[in-house]
């Protein structure tokens, strides 16, 4: 058995539909958010359900709400069977927090798919200030910062 790995537009895949018996995106629908909002979430999620064949199985594992994830399936040709949620086990302090803070910062506005260099760089200190927040809002709270989750998946059978 072989495997081929295709880079493409997760909106737009170069695939018939009903290609695959499985489909999964594991933290890849939050990435879509930044660069392409909420339609770019839904066009995706679409997306994945018209390359499935009938009676296969969407695997999404995302931060979103489970609620989001209902909302996002709900047109779709699919029945949700199984839903989880899990907490992430990690627990940093503020110097681990803030080196990957520093790091998440430039990922999202790889993500934010900016083209100008000063709006990228404005995109980035909004991205660091809102994270900095977050992890002094829980260092203060916990003593700790958890960098993402609770993560939440979704199981979806495509029906017909
Ligand atoms: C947080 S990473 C997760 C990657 C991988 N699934 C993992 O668990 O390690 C999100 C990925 O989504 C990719 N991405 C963002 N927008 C995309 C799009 N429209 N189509 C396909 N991939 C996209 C990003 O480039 C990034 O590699």
């Amino acid at each position: 058995m072989t495997a081929a790995l295709v880079q493409a537009d997760a909106r737009r895949m170069p695939f018939a539909e009903g290609t695959f018996g499985s489909v999964s995106c594991f933290l890849g629908l939050q990435d879509i958010e930044i660069g392409f909002g909420e339609e770019g979430v839904r066009d995706a999620v679409a997306e994945a359900v018209r390359v499935l064949s009938p009676g296969g199985m969407l695997v999404l594992l995302d931060e979103f709400p489970l609620k989001r994830f209902d909302a996002l399936l709900d047109k779709l040709p699919v029945t949700v069977i199984d839903r989880r949620e899990r907490a992430l086990d990690v627990r940093w302090g503020r110097q681990v927090a803030e080196r990957a803070i520093g790091l998440y910062a430039q990922g999202w506005v790889a993500q934010a798919r900016v083209a100008d260099q000063v709006a990228q760089e404005q995109t980035r200190i909004e991205a660091h200030s809102r994270m900095v927040a977050e992890m002094e809002r829980q260092l203060d709270t916990q003593g700790y910062y958890v960098p993402f989750g609770p993560v939440r998946m979704v199981v979806a059978q495509k029906v017909g």
